[in-house]
């Protein structure tokens, strides 16, 4: 599989003021990711543990306080790589959109309020392709949501009067009108009705299919995560603890916050106690010393409290950070 977003120890710090002094909230921290074609990428984590941060590092929406303190971000579309935060402004704007979309966390409140979608269509449209007036743009607006599925008459209709459902479908449907080769979705359907929410990933899911584009899916249900993506990245505390095939990750967890995590699904007929990870996660401010699980970790080691742990192949297709898995 060919890989479209190359993402190689990328820091991204909140650099912050408080009280005069300087602090640092490492939000992700030398974080390396492959986006695949044709793949569904999930990312998972408890709240705060970055996930969010380092979708707008793969989006090149990094603005104050978040800084990009180190690493890379290649986009990779045909032969040709693009270095994403050494590259002029004007040539990362056409990238975006066009090359990856983003449908941000919250995204119902993205559409203008005082606009008709239609309008919202239009100006997205023909302020990316040049070439395109407003009618134009707006029968390509139209073609999009027939290949979607979704009625015309939304179009004519203002967000409030739209259902949370529908206007997460129209969001998505805004990010995906200029054919992006990457879908970047975070907690897309968080907020949303367990019947919209199957909706909704499987409106993502068809997009991702015709369209042989890449999904990256943030989300916390891990439950989503088994059912739809096929690679899986876990993050804990600004770092990925462990990744793979979401499958082998499901069978096998070799980390026990990923333990956890899976531990922590509801499962049809089992009626024994859900297990959450103890305590709650670090604060990104001050981290623990060695590896920033260890304070929950039931296994912990002497070594954990003091060396972060290296990552550790357990296979061709699944890697985690964590010392248990050492030799
Ligand atoms: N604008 C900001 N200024 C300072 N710190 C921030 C800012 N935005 C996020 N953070 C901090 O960065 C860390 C990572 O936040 P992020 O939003 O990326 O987490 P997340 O995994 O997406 O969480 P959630 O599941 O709640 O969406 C958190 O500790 C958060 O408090
Ligand atoms: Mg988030």
């Amino acid at each position: 599989m060919k890989t479209l977003i190359e993402a190689k120890k990328v820091k991204a710090y909140y650099v912050l003021e408080i009280f005069g002094k300087q602090r640092t909230v490492r939000a992700v921290d030398e974080v390396d990711l492959d986006v695949l074609e044709g793949s569904i990428h999930g990312i998972a984590g408890e709240s705060g543990c970055g996930k969010t941060t380092f979708l707008k590092v793969l989006f090149a929406a990094v603005e104050p306080p978040l800084r990009m303190v180190d690493g890379k971000v290649y986009y990779v579309d045909g032969t040709k790589a693009i270095d994403l935060y050494s590259v002029e402004e004007s040539e990362r704007k056409r990238f975006r959109w066009s090359f990856a979309s983003y449908v941000p966390q919250g995204s119902m409140s993205v559409l203008n309020p005082v606009l008709k979608i239609k309008d919202t269509f239009r100006d997205f449209i023909s302020s990316h392709l040049k070439g395109k007036n407003k009618n134009e743009a707006y029968e390509m607006a139209k073609e999009h949501l027939k290949e979607l599925g979704l009625p015309f008459k939304i179009l004519d209709a203002y967000p409030h009067q739209l259902s949370g459902g529908m206007r997460q479908r129209v969001t998505i449907a805004l990010a995906t009108v200029l054919k992006p080769k990457v879908i970047i979705a975070d907690e897309a359907t968080t907020a949303l009705d367990v019947v919209t929410q199957r909706a909704v990933i499987q409106l993502l899911k068809d997009i991702q299919t015709w369209q042989h584009s890449a999904l990256v899916l943030v989300t916390h249900d891990m439950g989503v995560h088994a059912n739809i993506t096929n690679l899986l990245s876990v993050m804990y505390a600004g770092k990925v603890i462990e990744e793979g095939r979401t499958e082998e990750l499901f069978d096998n967890p070799k980390h026990p916050y990923t333990q956890y995590l899976i531990k922590s699904l509801p499962r049809f007929g089992d009626r024994s106690k859900r297990e959450s990870p103890p305590g709650s996660p670090p604060s990104l401010l001050n981290l623990p010393s060695g590896c920033a699980f260890h304070p929950r970790c039931p296994f912990k080691m002497q070594k954990c409290e003091k060396e972060q742990p290296t990552t550790f192949k357990v296979s061709e297709s699944h890697k985690v950070a964590c010392w248990l898995a050492e030799g």
